[in-house]
């Protein structure tokens, strides 16, 4: 008899769904694994505002394969700006849909460039996030280009997340995807406020991934690989049973031609395995016994959501993930493309 594991269905508290045919394509797969995600705000034409929310929404519902209609809730967010109104983050509360507003430091990622030059531009609308209980959501990097790649994460909890937190003491606020020592240890200490998502990736690999024997567009991402020492932090983090640490897999699908080229897109995607990935982690950590809580409780707790009814069962079973998916009219390279996943998931209504 093969290792069974059976958990309440998990959530994606950091995801990138794209959008049209694109979208088509990989939401099947957050679909089948998880029962609510949230969607992160960086399309093309970032989305702003409730109505361009509520409008994306009606997208993904009506993407989802028939057999997957009941199975998935998107939870929409807001993609924060300078020009945010206190108004719009009233008619996103009201709406009932949108569970959080993106700060993107404009920059600092993928589609961030409409994001916020200065958060003290930000101020009267955080206070509306706080007043209305919208959390806000951090993509957690200085863009200061004289700040070294690896070192922008921890300055900007330095410079502006520490006087964020002090200045706003009931706004709930997640640090996304995690990547330091520093990180998880500010969240650590932090208000109760403060919680944080960690990716599967960041668990699993180190920075020397990005340059095994040559260089590794797949294993490129913001905010980048870290050493070992802070994978291990962040192992530690995931698997301590700490309510403040919970499941997001920002995974985050480009095509092959835009990942491997002169000037690669940064994104790893994980959807196909996303469960799994997190689950060999927590098998080696000798966590099992904490893998529910942060898959499928800690996050619902922070985000005040019901807990899912359904349930996920995990088998000690190698598969082999494909060298690509088909993505649009063209292909992604999934993380571990053409090697071994050790478990598998399977949902139980
Ligand atoms: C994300 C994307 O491609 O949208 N890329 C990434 O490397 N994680 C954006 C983000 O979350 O930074
Ligand atoms: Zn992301």
């Amino acid at each position: 008899m093969s290792q069974t594991l059976r958990i309440i269905r998990p959530d994606d508290f950091h995801l990138h769904l794209r959008d049209d045919a694109q979208m088509q394509s990989v939401l099947p797969f957050s679909a089948t694994q998880f029962a609510r995600a949230i969607v992160m705000p960086n399309l093309k034409t970032p989305v702003t505002t409730t109505t361009m929310a509520l409008a994306y929404r009606q997208r993904i519902l009506t993407a989802l394969p028939d057999k997957l209609k009941k199975d998935f809730e998107p939870l929409m967010t807001l993609y924060l700006t300078d020009n945010t109104t206190p108004d719009e983050i009233k008619h996103a509360k009201n709406c009932g849909f949108i569970h959080g507003v993106k700060l993107y430091p404009a920059g600092a990622t993928t589609h961030s460039d409409a994001g916020v030059t200065d958060i003290k531009h930000c101020y009267a609308t955080l206070e509306a996030m706080e007043a209305n209980s919208l959390p806000l959501l951090i993509h957690g990097e200085v863009t200061d280009p004289d700040i070294d790649l690896f070192d922008r994460e921890k300055i900007f909890i330095d410079r502006v997340l520490e006087p964020l937190v002090r200045r706003f003491p009931k706004l709930r606020i997640v640090l996304e995807h995690i990547t330091t020592e520093d990180a998880a240890a500010f969240v650590t200490s932090a208000p109760d406020t403060v919680a944080a998502t960690i990716t599967a990736h960041h668990l699993h690999y180190n920075r020397n991934a990005i340059f095994q024997n040559g260089i590794r567009p797949h294993y490129y991402c913001l905010p980048v690989l870290k050493r070992e020492r802070h994978r291990q932090a962040l192992i530690k983090a995931a698997t301590s049973g700490n309510a403040k640490f919970f499941l997001g897999t920002d995974s985050a699908p480009h095509t092959q031609s835009m990942k491997e080229t002169a000037c690669g897109c940064a994104g790893i995607f994980t959807a196909h395995a996303a469960v799994e990935l997190y689950t060999e982690i927590f098998e080696q950590a000798n966590a099992l016994d904490k893998l529910e809580a942060f898959t499928s409780i800690n996050g619902a707790v922070f985000y005040q959501l019901p807990r899912n009814k359904t349930v996920t069962t995990l088998r000690k079973e190698p598969w082999r993930v494909p060298e690509t998916i088909s993505y649009a009219s063209e292909t992604l390279v999934p993380l571990r493309a053409g090697e071994i996943v050790h478990w598998k998931a399977t949902s139980t209504p």
